[in-house]
């Protein structure tokens, strides 16, 4: 196992009717920007909720935070806080209010083109630096109630990259599972798929002896596969929404990724297919993802194989057959969960895709990534063919 650090300081408030918990855990005696998107939260009653919680607060709204949230919208939100004096964000929403949140938390006191910071990856340590935020969530999927990371579009460019930084946690976050009630069969799709991905990043790697990250990561997987189906029917049953969200938070909350390797590439590449055709972000990743591990079998066959035995019961003659089989057990689920696993089945005029996505990683420099930093241009080119 490597050497690590573990700090998360978010106070994760989970379960029924956890919203009224709101005037405990925003300050008093600030003005609050409320944060969120497109009316989502007025049409489910969280909204309501919110505003029950908080009957004295003195609160500014911005509405409008688009899915793949975009630079330019959010950088009204931080005039607003640089000129209101405004001491806390109260982000409700899915991954893209809470990303976007972090980057005008971030944005507010940063001396400079704001832009850099997403183009720079300038890392934010110091919460002096910061305006401090909590979210009430009400999509899992993301983890970015739990974690430090964001993911933000400039629309001008059609770029779609990330900022983050230990004082990017958020202070709070409100996760009550009965908000997923609302949630259109796609969002509930895509929120399982994402979640699984993320474990997949930060464990289908190569063998290593951190034993208790990886059966973590495998638990999270089998609830995943055990509940990812129903809950999509029944987003109602209680059982199966608690368990998906504590799911989707575990899943990238810091915790499995402790004293392992990761590989994120199919997360990179992944981005740039929303970038390019707003293919939501789970989708991009059931395009990758089975065509990455395709392309690096080499490279990960044996935990390919590990993956294949402990989470699906596989069985076979050689490690090559048990990995080859645990690769289609994944497309199968995530066919299962609605996924369109082929780029032509979910975009159009594709056929420059690979030429594009290798344009831009070799101009950011990003020449080797995953786990073993090998998978190259020509590698990345090869999985996004793959995909077509
Ligand atoms: O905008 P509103 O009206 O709220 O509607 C949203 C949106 O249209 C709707 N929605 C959310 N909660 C709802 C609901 N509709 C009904 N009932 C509810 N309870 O769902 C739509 C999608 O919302 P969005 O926030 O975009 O989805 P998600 O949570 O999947 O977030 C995706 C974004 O997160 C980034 C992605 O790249 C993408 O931009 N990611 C962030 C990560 C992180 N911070 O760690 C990691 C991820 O890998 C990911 O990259
Ligand atoms: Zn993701």
């Amino acid at each position: 196992m490597t050497n690590f650090d573990l700090y998360n300081p978010v106070n994760y408030v989970f379960g029924k009717g956890q919203i009224a918990k709101l005037s405990e855990l925003v300050p008093n005696n600030v003005k609050i920007l409320l944060t969120y998107g497109g009316g989502s939260i007025f049409k489910n009653g969280v909204y309501d909720q919110v505003k029950a919680a908080l009957p004295t607060a003195e609160i500014i709204e911005f509405s409008g935070i688009e899915p793949n949230p975009r630079f330019e919208t959010l950088m009204k939100a931080v005039q607003i806080i640089r000129e209101q004096n405004i001491g806390f964000i109260l982000a409700v929403g899915g991954g893209s209010v809470i990303d976007g949140t972090k980057f005008i938390s971030a944005a507010v006191n940063y001396k400079g083109d704001e832009a850099d910071i997403l183009r720079k990856r300038i890392l934010f340590k110091d919460v002096n630096e910061v305006v401090p935020f909590g979210t009430v969530l009400t999509l899992p999927a993301t983890g970015s109630e739990m974690n430090s990371g964001a993911v933000v579009s400039i629309e001008a460019t059609q770029e779609k990259l990330t900022l983050g930084g230990a004082a990017l946690f958020p202070k709070f976050s409100i996760v009550d599972p009965t908000v997923i009630q609302s949630l259109p069969k796609r969002q509930l799709q895509n929120g399982v798929v994402d979640a699984f991905t993320h474990v997949m990043e930060q464990y289908l790697t190569y063998t290593h002896d951190a034993l208790l990250q990886d059966r973590i990561a495998e638990s999270i997987l089998q609830t995943l596969i055990e509940i990812g189906p129903g809950v999509v029917e029944n987003p109602t049953d209680y059982k199966l929404a608690s368990n998906f969200v504590w799911s989707a938070t575990m899943a990238l909350n810091g915790l499995i990724q402790k004293g392992v390797p990761s590989d994120w590439a199919t997360h990179m590449i992944g981005h740039e297919l929303t970038a390019l055709y707003e293919i939501d972000h789970a989708r991009t990743l059931a395009i990758i993802g089975p065509n990455l591990y395709r392309v690096m079998f080499d490279s990960k066959k044996e935990k390919l194989a590990q993956y294949g035995q402990r989470v699906w019961n596989l069985t076979g003659a050689s490690t090559e057959e048990i990995a080859e089989k645990a690769i289609e057990k994944t497309v199968e689920f995530l066919h299962t969960m609605g996924m369109k696993t082929k780029l032509s089945e979910n975009a159009e005029a594709i056929e420059k895709t690979a030429d594009i996505v290798v344009q831009r990683f070799e101009e950011r420099g990003w020449l080797a990534m995953g786990e073993r930093q090998n998978i190259t241009l020509d590698k990345v080119r090869e999985i996004v063919e793959m995909s077509y």
